[in-house]
């Protein structure tokens, strides 16, 4: 019998497949908020996913973003964004990744991002590490913050109250820069293989983080909330890295908190 990982990777291959042409052909989109977008690619794939996994797995519960999911009481909790990075791949720019996690009785146990334009499929599983098309990865060897690339997003809603441009500002100016992709479980499968060494962001979702925070910690990564406390998968913001810089990169988030460079962001106009 297939595993759960074995099984949630290949439909999220199918669903990659299926948004990959809808990429092609370039979609339209809709607005759920001010600057939230929702394309027929998303709920296409959404349905091919919870339709497959219900069928699979009919007792286990699933949270999937565009509302297709369902309960259930079997202790087994799926996470799926069936289209993460809308905004790009509604602009025709090629980012954008599948994305779905299973947590068993509060505990993460399996992850897959499906990357359809790179043909890059993430994998991993609690105790057993984290595979990009089947190889083993791991997080950066990058100690220090001055060395680090950053990476971070920013939400669709709510935007205005965002503090987050106050982090930005600092680690661009402390690092070698950082970079905002526009899918955030893209960003946690580039921080597992070393592309990056931290990625932070606010107002995220569970179905964003779940895979990709396994996949993060089964490379050898840390994953907290932005303050290093305990992270929590409903508790919205997060910050992932290589381990190497965690502590400073706390330290310098909790000055930023703090308000400490607050009067040194430029002003404009
Ligand atoms: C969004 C992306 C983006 C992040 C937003 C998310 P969506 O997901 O992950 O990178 O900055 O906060 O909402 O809406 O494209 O699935
Ligand atoms: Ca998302
Ligand atoms: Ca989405």
């Amino acid at each position: 019998m297939a595993s759960y990982l074995e099984n949630a990777s290949q439909i999220a291959k199918e669903a990659g497949e299926l948004l990959q042409g809808y990429f092609e052909r370039r979609v339209t989109f809709e607005l759920k908020g001010e600057h939230d977008l929702v394309t027929v690619a998303d709920r296409a794939s959404e349905k091919l996913i919870v339709d497959r996994l219900t069928a699979l797995y009919p007792t286990h519960s699933i949270l999937a973003e565009e509302g297709g999911g369902h309960g259930g009481a079997s202790g087994y909790q799926w996470y799926v964004d069936p289209l993460d990075g809308t905004t790009n791949f509604a602009h025709g720019f090629p980012i954008y990744n599948v994305t779905i996690g299973l947590e068993y009785q509060g505990e993460l146990i399996a992850g897959v991002i499906v990357d359809p334009v790179r043909k890059e499929v993430f994998t991993a599983e609690k105790g057993s590490g984290a595979f990009l098309n089947g190889q083993r990865i791991h997080v950066s060897k990058v100690s220090r913050l001055e060395d680090s690339i950053g990476v971070t997003g920013f939400p669709s809603r709510k935007r205005h109250q965002s503090v987050n441009i106050h982090f930005f500002y600092q680690l661009s100016m402390l690092s070698h820069g950082v970079r905002r992709s526009g899918a955030a479980a893209t960003d946690l499968a580039w921080a597992a293989c070393g592309r990056s060494e931290l990625f932070w962001e606010f107002n995220l979702s569970p179905w964003d983080m779940a895979a990709g925070v396994l996949m993060v910690r089964e490379a050898g990564g840390t994953v907290t909330d932005m303050r290093g406390a305990e992270f929590n998968l409903r508790g919205q913001h997060i910050l992932a890295d290589n381990t190497l810089i965690h502590q400073e990169t706390v330290d310098l988030f909790k000055d930023v908190f703090a308000g400490k460079y607050a009067d040194k962001l430029p002003q404009i106009g």
